[in-house]
C-alpha cells in the first residue's frame, strides 16, 4: 500500500474503529491519551516545542498540549484535523503528508511525537517519513518514535497492519538519519537527533 491510499483510509475510516478502546468506551479513548502524554512528559523538557505528527483527532497532542507544551498537531487527514479541532479549536494544525515537512513549518522544534504512525507504512515510506521528522528536529532535540523492531520482520500490506523491522536496518536507518536511540524504557523507542553517518 502506498503513503497515499494509506492517509486516504485514515481519512474516511470511521471514528468509532480508530482505536482499540474507542468502541468500548470514549472516555477510556481520551483517557489513554492523557496517560500516554503523561508518559511523554517524562521524556520531553517542560515547555518544550513540540510536533505531533499524525495527530489523529488529538488524543495526544490535546492532553500533551494541557501539560504545558507548545504542541503543533500535524496530520494529513482534513478529516481527523476537523475532529481535533472540535476538541480544540486553539490547537496550531499543520495538513501535510510528511513531504517538505520543515520546509512548512518553517522552523525546528524540540521534539516529535509519531505514535501509531510509521507503523501502518511500507519500509520505502517509513524512511521517507523518518528523514522528514528528523529534519523537523534541532540537533540534540528528542523523538519518539513507534518504530518496533522484530526477530521475524515483516512489511505490512494493508492500512492497519503492522510493519516491524529488523534491528539491523534499523540501526543502519538511525545511522543514516541521524538518530541515536536512547534507553528510556518507554512503549515506544526514544532518539536524540544527531549528525547523521
Ligand atoms: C492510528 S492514527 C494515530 C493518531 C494519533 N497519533 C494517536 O496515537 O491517537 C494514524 C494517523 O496518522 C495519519 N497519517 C497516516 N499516514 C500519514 C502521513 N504520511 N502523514 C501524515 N499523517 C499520516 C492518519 O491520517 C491518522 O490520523
Amino acid at each position: 500500500m502506498t503513503a497515499a491510499d494509506i492517509i486516504e483510509a485514515w481519512d474516511q475510516a470511521d471514528p468509532a474503529a480508530i482505536h482499540p478502546t474507542r468502541g468500548i468506551d470514549e472516555d477510556a479513548y481520551w483517557n489513554s491519551g492523557v496517560n500516554q502524554a503523561a508518559i511523554l512528559g517524562t521524556v520531553i523538557p517542560d515547555g518544550a516545542k513540540v510536533l505531533d505528527f499524525g495527530c489523529g483527532d488529538g488524543r495526544v497532542a490535546i492532553p500533551l498540549r494541557e501539560l504545558g507544551y507548545g504542541v503543533t498537531a500535524v496530520d494529513a487527514s482534513p478529516n481527523m484535523l476537523g475532529r481535533l479541532h472540535q476538541h480544540d479549536p486553539d490547537m496550531p494544525t499543520v495538513l501535510s503528508s510528511g513531504a517538505g515537512l520543515y520546509g512548512q513549518l518553517g522552523k525546528k522544534v524540540d521534539a516529535v511525537v509519531a505514535l501509531a504512525i510509521l507503523i501502518h507504512h511500507n519500509y520505502a515510506d517509513c524512511l521517507d517519513l523518518l528523514t522528514e521528522l528528523r529534519q523537523a528536529v534541532k540537533l540534540g532535540g528528542i523523538l519518539i518514535l513507534d518504530w518496533p523492531v522484530s526477530d521475524q520482520p515483516v512489511e505490512g500490506q494493508a492500512w492497519l497492519d503492522v510493519t516491524t523491522w529488523s534491528q539491523e536496518a534499523h540501526d543502519d536507518a538511525c545511522n543514516r538519519i541521524g538518530l541515536k536511540q536512547v534507553d528510556a524504557r518507554l512503549p515506544w523507542g526514544v532518539y536524540k537527533a544527531v549528525k547523521a553517518g
